[in-house]
């Protein structure tokens, strides 16, 4: 069996990683050791090797392992990788974090849509294997189809994206913003929709929401900025979308994506608006099909209203593997260009689930 380390199962990610090991019976099929950073010999969770924790930080124990599996972050993963590889360890490392993705040593995972590349490149002796930035894996779950047929001139994207993909402190800081926007003591009910709003707009701007974590008011507006500038006006959520596309599908000529990513007060599902200019013209039909062949999960959601207000939304998708893809129509600017609208959960797709089906293809390989 495959002796696992598994480091940041405690966090968001790691959390919904284990609820899916657990739910997909995972565990049984595994040597899993949980470790931790910070309380080594303490108590484990259910279903591993031991009731108590190893030390994720002490590279004897790490050594052991065929598979260091990490949901812990960044800093982790720079401080450990190379220490671990410098000491001779040649097993798998499987991360959720974005600090490996672009050696080229490492293999971008999303296995429904590059299954065969990961197991060439780990046939050929790759020993990295990392989860993709969330937007970019919840695209290419919905319109890896088109790819694949070659169809894809270029995508604009303009993203809805969670606050689940900024991280668990600033989740909550949202949940707090909510209550503080309620106004404790008035009943926003008892208002003109006018006053609501009025009232709603000066708490916004009075500097009392809590907003260390999101650096403003998110609750009830939207922020059009993920993660830092890049030179050429870019943000580097921005800059993501081409060049780890580009390395996913391992394509040649790269592929071009670009749009705005904006962060919206939904909770745990990105959604993407998408502009695709095809390279032909094909019957709109066509497209359905050729979205539906991109894997078992995509779910083609007619242009209606009544279906896409009870199936294309956060509140539909949240906790679920389906990606629905929608709002698909011919746009106004010509034959080759076609509008569609898709949700996907950010935690599922987006980080967990990657990494949990990459221990089954590790499991296939050493069969
Ligand atoms: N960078 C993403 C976000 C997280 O901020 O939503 C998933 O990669």
């Amino acid at each position: 069996m495959l002796r696992v380390g598994f480091v940041g199962w405690r966090g968001m990610v790691g959390s919904v990683l284990l609820q899916r090991m657990r739910a997909e019976g995972d565990l049984e099929g595994l040597e899993v050791r949980f470790l931790s950073t910070s309380n080594a010999g303490g108590e484990a969770p259910a279903g591993g090797v031991s009731g108590v924790l190893g030390d994720a930080l002490d590279v004897r124990q790490l050594r052991r392992f065929d598979v260091v599996l990490t949901c812990q972050g960044g800093g982790y993963t720079s401080g450990m990788h190379e220490r671990l590889r410098g000491e001779g360890w040649n097993g798998f490392w499987i991360d959720a974090a974005s600090t490996l993705r672009l050696r080229p040593d490492a293999t971008l995972i999303l296995d429904p849509v590059n299954g065969d590349r990961i197991r060439r490149n780990l046939r050929t002796g790759c020993r990295n294997f990392i989860g993709a930035n969330c937007t970019v894996s919840l695209l290419l779950m919905a319109i890896s189809g088109l790819y694949r047929e070659g169809l894809v001139e270029w995508v604009s994207t303009m993203t809805y994206q969670a606050v689940s993909g900024a991280g668990a402190r600033k989740l909550s800081e949202l949940t707090r913003q909510l209550r503080h926007l309620s106004l404790p003591g008035r009943d926003l009910t008892s208002l003109t929709s006018l006053e609501a709003e009025q009232a709603v707009t000066e708490v916004q701007r009075s500097g009392s929401l809590p907003s260390t974590e999101i650096g403003a008011p998110l609750a009830c507006s939207v922020l059009p900025w993920i993660d830092r500038a890049m030179d050429d006006g870019q943000t580097r959520e921005e800059w993501k979308a081409s060049v780890e596309a580009t390395r996913l599908l391992g394509a040649d000529p790269p592929v071009k994506i670009d749009g705005t990513c904006v962060r919206v007060d939904a909770l745990r599902c990105h959604s993407q608006a998408l502009c695709i200019k095809l390279g032909r013209e094909v019957p709109l039909s066509d497209v359905h099909d050729m979205l539906r062949s991109g894997n078992p999960w995509v779910r083609i959601v007619e242009n209606t209203k009544e279906a896409t207000l009870s199936r294309l939304t956060p509140a539909a998708v949240g906790g679920k593997l389906e990606v629905p893809v929608g709002r698909i129509r011919r746009l106004q600017f010509g034959p080759l260009f076609v509008g569609a609208f898709t949700v996907g959960d950010q935690l599922l797709w987006g980080a967990a689930e990657p990494l949990r089906r990459m221990l089954e293809i590790l499991r296939e390989h050493r069969n």
